[in-house]
């Protein structure tokens, strides 16, 4: 496998290069999917990241280690964002590795298998390739800007769902929601309400990467950071699918707050957003 130059190019990877990518994004993603399920059932250090439903066990380090040392081997000169480790490398690199190393980690350490490692590799800040590996399903999702999406080798695309009352949605609730009204819950007993369900898987890369096979309709969360969304994005654009803010803008990771639809219910979920968006700013709020 070839390495790649972080500044050879102002243009965005193509082709063979792009290829190259995405192989070195799947090699991480397999690589710190077998350092998790060497840990399932074995766990003996479960920390809290300040309060008790917030936890970071071995396995997610352990894996995150993985995948660094896959990325050091490959593209040594460029950017990355880990979830456990912060910024490293490069900052002048126009690339940018989101990591997350075990998305799902509340699943994780309850034997809950939903968890998955996330890989996804901006370039100038868009989202150009995203890999996840879901270890317990033995499923590989894969994209790449231009190339599309596949699950396990095969291409796949988003529903054709067109009702919000047919659709099958999916949702998450962030570390903060004790401490802020705009915590999620009312969007999703509105959408409970409107849809055939609405689920909460508890990993936001496998939540976008089943948009983006059209086992779910539609996703929308707050409260995200880039190595939730980063990889799962790509998947879902390259299956056919639409990403953005709440309003139907342009997706920016660093709010944390996505919108992601097979494209046809995304107007009608973005006006159902912003239906509930002023009852939460004014609903007041006692712990
Ligand atoms: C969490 C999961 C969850 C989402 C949370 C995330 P973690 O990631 O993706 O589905 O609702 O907001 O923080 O902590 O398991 O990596
Ligand atoms: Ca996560
Ligand atoms: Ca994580």
């Amino acid at each position: 496998m070839g390495s790649i130059k972080a500044d050879s190019s102002p243009l965005a990877p193509q082709g063979d290069q792009l290829q190259v990518l995405l192989d070195i994004a799947t090699e991480a993603a397999l690589s710190a999917g077998a350092v998790l399920q060497s840990y399932w059932g074995e766990l003996r250090e479960i920390e809290d990241k300040g309060k008790p439903d917030n936890i970071v066990t071995e396995a997610d380090k352990a894996a995150e280690v993985e995948v660094l040392r896959v990325l050091e081997r490959h593209v040594p000169d460029h950017q990355i964002l880990a979830e456990e480790s912060g910024s490293l490398g490069n900052a002048e690199s126009p690339f940018l590795w989101a990591i997350d190393p075990l998305d799902g980690t509340t699943n994780f350490a309850h034997q809950y298998p939903f968890s998955a490692v996330s890989v996804g590799l901006l370039f100038q800040g868009e989202p150009l390739v995203g890999v996840i590996f879901d270890p317990f399903h033995n499923e590989l999702f894969r994209a790449a800007t231009g190339l599309g999406a596949s699950c396990n080798r095969r291409p796949i695309q988003v529903s054709q769902t067109r009702q919000l009352e047919r659709s099958l949605l999916v949702t998450g609730f962030a570390y903060d929601r004790r401490e802020t009204v705009d915590n999620n819950y009312a969007e999703f007993c509105h959408f409970t309400h409107l849809t055939q369900g609405v689920r909460r898987g508890g990993s936001a890369s496998i939540d976008l990467a089943y948009v983006a096979c059209g086992r779910l309709d539609g996703y929308w969360e707050r409260g995200l950071a880039p190595w939730d969304m980063a990889a799962g994005v790509v998947l879902v654009r390259e299956a056919g699918g639409l990403v953005s803010a709440y309003d139907g803008g342009v997706l920016e990771l660093g709010t944390g707050r996505i919108l992601a639809s097979n494209r046809h219910l995304h107007q009608l979920m973005s006006v159902e957003l912003g239906k509930v968006r002023p009852l939460t700013q004014n609903f007041p709020f006692e712990p």
